[in-house]
């Protein structure tokens, strides 16, 4: 069999910058192509951006642009960005190119003309975030989980897709290929969906009256097609399907990196398009969890969103690789957070690999003036038992990795540099030396200078900056050395002079991680005296929409009224001074805003559970109840 691997990062919205959510996708496919590359594969690395549809148009139109120009703008950004970070793509398709346009049309007549699409009636909750509608049961509390929003309700007459047709194939297809969606909660995950009801079938036009920037559909002008179907074709529109020399050697060996928030349209309407186009199902669909900060997804609309580039910056391009893909367990969350990348750069990549690299290369100078000294031929100083771990480790890197679970296979090559630093306090090379065993003190310096050669051959794909400066380091900068021999302990060349390093990870000592925390609490100071204040303090402020349910004068005053009100979860009593303005009977049925979590207080003899809002020009005019929608329901939250 061929050895050729074919990995894809999904194509990005270019209705937002990149950020540390998409540059974690894209390194790891990165670290997915080189690593096959190291194992001996053909790899071709595929990413992209996602141009047409609503979404687009939309934040073109409010910066006053066109589609084209904005997705020139952003499309342009996502590649400086990659490039920016040495990700070592081999192909950057934009859906809005002709190449890709040309794929779609092919793929829609065709499947067209085996009469998998239809025209029909359709109306749904359409979310636009997702860019697809929901199904009732995806919905919770009435919204779309991911985007937390009320979904839109559409009905118009569109073309559809046959989905329902390759329902049953795909259940089965699902089942004899265990590593066909991983991990394994996805899979399952997808099969829930397939087992539950029946599949509906998937709406893949828009009309032109409503969405010009999409692309046409080569059987109907009046539409063009909608976002899914345009956008998954890109896959296969980059190895130029249906005859390109690429598609014929890749596409057998792809495999997909997404997140959770997509697996629906690459688990169900993907497999299943491929299969109405003649095409072979992709080899393997993985998908990992999101970084969250505070436990919030990274995204563009909550405002929490770390650019790459600004990490790279601080912390060093494969500090943040390394960080990347030790800290996500594939499949599962995780947090970022600032001070666990200090923590990793100074205990994994400073102590435990910098040190041993550092005392390796200082005793190798004092003892054998830098240059590599000799193995003995006989076992004197654990060789057998090191390579023996080295082995090991090599294997379980490997075979971790080609599952995509990065963070267990780097541990397993971590354990293997701990057990070599543990190798340096049992063989204590002074001692050797004070007592002259140079023939002892030779092989464990030697075992040392391979192990890391090892090591650093090994993290190639992580560390693509720093690794090649450690074979220089060792004089192997050129010198090809097969991976199968690299648990030989035996690839340098004997009497070489050791090239000087620089500190390869500097420590990030107390001071800056103190200087962060510095900043931030200098930031907070800042608003403190400007009178802003952050945004956790105004959600502590639960301001929600409530109904008067009845309201009446409190004796003796002539200002304040009694109001009962429905807030949405519970049915309380509150003093609002608006009886100058308002008629009890005027307002009630009508709908406020509440603060809802204000300690109670006795005003007038009678207990207030809460404030309404309302709003006045200046301090002596009177107030204006701000009221609201009736279409808002009792209960929403403001924020
Ligand atoms: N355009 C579609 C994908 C079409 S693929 C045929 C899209 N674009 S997106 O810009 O929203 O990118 C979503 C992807 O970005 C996720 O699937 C994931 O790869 C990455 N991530 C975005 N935010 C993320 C996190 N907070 N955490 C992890 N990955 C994240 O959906």
């Amino acid at each position: 069999m061929d050895k050729n691997f074919y990995v894809t990062t999904p194509i990005y919205y270019v209705n937002a910058e990149p950020h540390l959510g998409h540059a974690y996708s894209t390194i790891l496919a990165d670290f997915m192509a080189r690593f096959h590359r190291m194992l001996g594969y053909d790899s071709y690395f595929l990413t992209g951006t996602d141009e047409h549809g609503d979404k687009i148009s939309e934040a073109a139109e409010s910066k006053g642009t066109t589609p084209q120009k904005y997705s020139d703008e952003i499309s342009g950004k996502f590649r400086a960005t990659w490039d920016s970070i040495g990700i070592g793509y081999n192909d950057f398709i934009r859906t809005t190119e002709e190449r890709h346009k040309k794929v779609v049309r092919e793929i829609l007549q065709k499947v067209y003309d085996n009469g998998d699409i239809y025209f029909g009636s359709y109306g749904g909750n359409y979310c636009v975030g997702c860019e697809r509608f929901l199904t009732d049961k995806e919905l919770v509390d009435g919204k779309c989980p991911e985007h937390n929003k009320v979904p839109e309700y559409i009905e118009e007459k569109n073309y559809f897709f046959r989905m329902s047709k390759y329902q049953d194939w795909l259940i089965e297809h699902i089942e004899s290929n265990p590593d066909f969606i991983r991990p394994e909660r996805y899979k399952n995950e997808v099969l829930s969906m397939l087992k539950g009801d029946k599949l509906e079938d998937l709406c893949i036009s828009r009309p032109v009256s409503r969405l010009q920037w999409g692309i046409e559909l080569p059987f109907d002008n009046n539409f063009v097609t909608y976002v899914w179907f345009d956008a998954l074709i890109n896959y296969v529109s980059a190895l130029e399907y249906p005859s390109g020399e690429k598609f014929a050697k890749y596409w057998p060996s792809v495999n997909h990196i997404i997140a959770k928030d997509i697996l629906k349209p690459h688990g169900i309407f993907w497999p299943t398009m491929l299969k109405a186009a003649g095409i072979e199902p992709y080899q393997s669909l993985n998908i990992h969890g999101y970084w969250n900060m505070d436990d919030a997804k990274m995204s563009k609309s909550l405002g929490n969103v770390v650019t790459p580039h600004d990490l790279v910056g601080k912390y060093g391009n494969d500090q943040i690789r390394y960080f990347f893909l030790k800290e996500m367990t594939f499949g599962s969350d995780a947090k970022f957070s600032e001070d666990v990348v200090i923590d990793r750069i100074n205990y994994d990549l400073a102590n435990d690999l910098g040190n041993l690299i550092n005392r390796t290369f200082n005793m190798a100078g004092k003892y054998f003036d830098g240059n590599i000294p000799e193995t003995s031929a006989d076992d004197i100083a654990g060789t057998g038992n090191l390579k023996a771990n080295l082995e090991s480790a090599i294997n379980e890197f490997t075979s971790h990795c080609k599952k995509f679970q990065t963070s267990i296979g780097i541990e397993k090559l971590w354990e293997f540099i701990r057990s070599l630093n543990k190798y340096v306090d049992e063989y204590r090379p002074w001692e050797l030396a004070r007592n002259n065993d140079m023939e002892k003190l030779s092989s464990v310096i030697r075992n040392l200078l391979e192990s890391i050669y090892a090591v650093a051959r090994l993290l190639e794909p992580v560390l693509i900056k720093i690794s090649p400066e450690i074979m220089e380091g060792l004089s192997m900068t050129g010198v090809e050395v097969e991976f199968s021999s690299l648990s030989s302990l035996n690839n340098l060349c004997t009497g070489a002079a050791l090239n000087r390093l620089p500190i390869l990870f500097p420590k990030l000592e107390k001071t800056i991680k103190e200087a962060i925390e510095t900043e931030k609490k200098d930031n907070k100071k800042k608003a403190a005296v400007e009178g802003l204040i952050e945004f956790d303090e105004f959600m502590k402020v639960d301001i929600r929409v409530a109904e008067i349910i009845s309201a009446e004068k409190i004796e003796g005053s002539d200002k304040l009224l009694y109001l009962k009100v429905n807030s949405g979860i519970d049915e309380r009593n509150i003093v609002a001074g608006i009886a100058s303005v308002c008629e009890p009977e005027k307002i009630t049925g009508k709908r406020i805003l509440l603060v809802a979590n204000l300690k109670p207080a006795t005003i007038f003899g009678k207990e207030s559970n809460g404030m309404l809002l309302a709003a006045k020009e200046n301090k002596k005019s009177s107030p204006q109840v701000i009221f609201v929608d009736n279409a808002i329901p009792v209960g929403a939250r403001l924020g």
